[in-house]
C-alpha cells in the first residue's frame, strides 16, 4: 500500500432502448461525481448551517474509469436478484471483480435506484447496482435523483458503511460520530431537523448514507472515513484493491 486508494471503475451497460444505452459523457459525469464526493470537492460540501461541519470528511478515495462494456437485452426490468450480473440469466459477469470495482447500469424497477454488496461476498456478484435514470448528471439522469449520489451512497455500502439510521429504528450504524436517527430521512430536512431517539440530537441528514434527495446530501464522517479506509487495509475485505 502506497497511501492512496485508487479504485479502477469497469460500467457494464444493460440496455433495451437506445436511451438505456447511456453516453460516454453520462457514464464520465458519474466518475467525476464520485470523485468530487469522496475528496471533499463536492460544491455543497460547504453548505452553509450544516452542524455537523466538524466530523465533515475527505475520504481521499479516487476512482478512474476503466473500461465501459455494453450488452443489448430484450429485458425490461432486472430486479434486485443480480440476475444483470450473470450471463446465464441474460447479464454481464464481471471483469476482474477482486481489483476493480464493478457497476452494473440497467433498468432496476420496482421504484429502485440502486444496490449494493457489502464487502465479504462472492466475488461473481461483487459491485454495485445503479439504474440508468439515476446515474451521473446528465443525459437521461432524472431529478430529484439527477446529481450522481447514488452510486455514491451505493459504493458507500460496497466500502462497508451502513444506513445511517441503522436499518431499525434508533438503530445502530456501527459508527460513533453519526448520531442516531429515528427513520430515514426523504426529500430534503429542514435544518435543525431532531431526532426522537436518546438524546434527541440533530439528525445528519445530510449524510450520504441517508435517503434524502440528491441535492439533500453532500458528506461523510470521518467515522465512516475510517470504516471505509479499513476495508482496504491489510487484513481487510477489500484489500486487494490498495496498491
Ligand atoms: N434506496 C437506495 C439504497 O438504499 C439508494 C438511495 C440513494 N439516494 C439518493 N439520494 N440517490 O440502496
Ligand atoms: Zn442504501
Ligand atoms: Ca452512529
Amino acid at each position: 500500500v502506497n497511501g492512496k486508494i485508487q479504485i479502477p471503475v469497469v460500467v457494464n451497460v444493460l440496455y433495451r432502448t437506445s436511451a438505456e444505452n447511456i453516453s460516454l459523457a453520462q457514464i464520465q459525469s458519474q466518475i467525476d461525481v464520485l470523485n468530487k464526493d469522496f475528496n471533499a470537492q463536492n460544491s455543497d460540501y460547504n453548505t452553509a448551517n450544516n452542524p455537523y461541519s466538524s466530523v465533515r470528511a475527505n475520504v481521499g478515495i479516487s476512482f478512474v474509469l476503466d473500461a465501459v462494456y455494453r450488452k443489448s437485452t430484450t429485458k425490461t426490468s432486472w430486479g434486485t436478484n443480480d440476475a444483470c450480473k450473470k450471463t446465464a440469466s441474460g447479464g454481464m459477469a464481471p471483469t476482474s471483480p477482486t481489483t476493480k470495482l464493478n457497476l452494473w447500469v440497467a433498468t432496476i424497477g420496482g421504484g429502485i435506484l440502486g444496490y449494493a454488496q457489502f464487502p465479504g461476498g462472492s466475488s461473481s456478484t461483487d459491485g454495485v447496482v445503479i439504474d440508468s435514470k439515476y446515474f451521473g448528471t446528465t443525459g437521461t439522469a432524472t431529478y430529484p435523483f439527477n446529481l450522481g449520489r447514488t452510486a455514491t451512497h451505493e459504493i458507500g455500502h460496497w466500502m462497508n458503511l451502513r444506513h445511517i439510521w441503522g436499518d431499525a429504528t434508533c438503530g445502530n450504524d456501527l459508527v460513533s460520530d453519526t448520531p442516531s436517527h429515528n427513520a430515514p430521512n426523504y426529500g430534503v430536512p429542514a435544518v435543525g431537523h431532531r431526532s426522537t431517539c436518546s438524546g434527541t440530537p440533530l439528525e445528519m441528514y445530510m449524510n450520504y448514507m441517508d435517503y434524502t434527495d440528491d441535492r439533500g446530501m453532500y458528506m461523510f464522517s470521518n467515522g465512516q472515513k475510517s470504516r471505509m479506509l479499513a476495508i482496504f487495509a491489510a487484513g481487510g475485505a477489500r484489500n486487494s484493491f490498495a496498491q
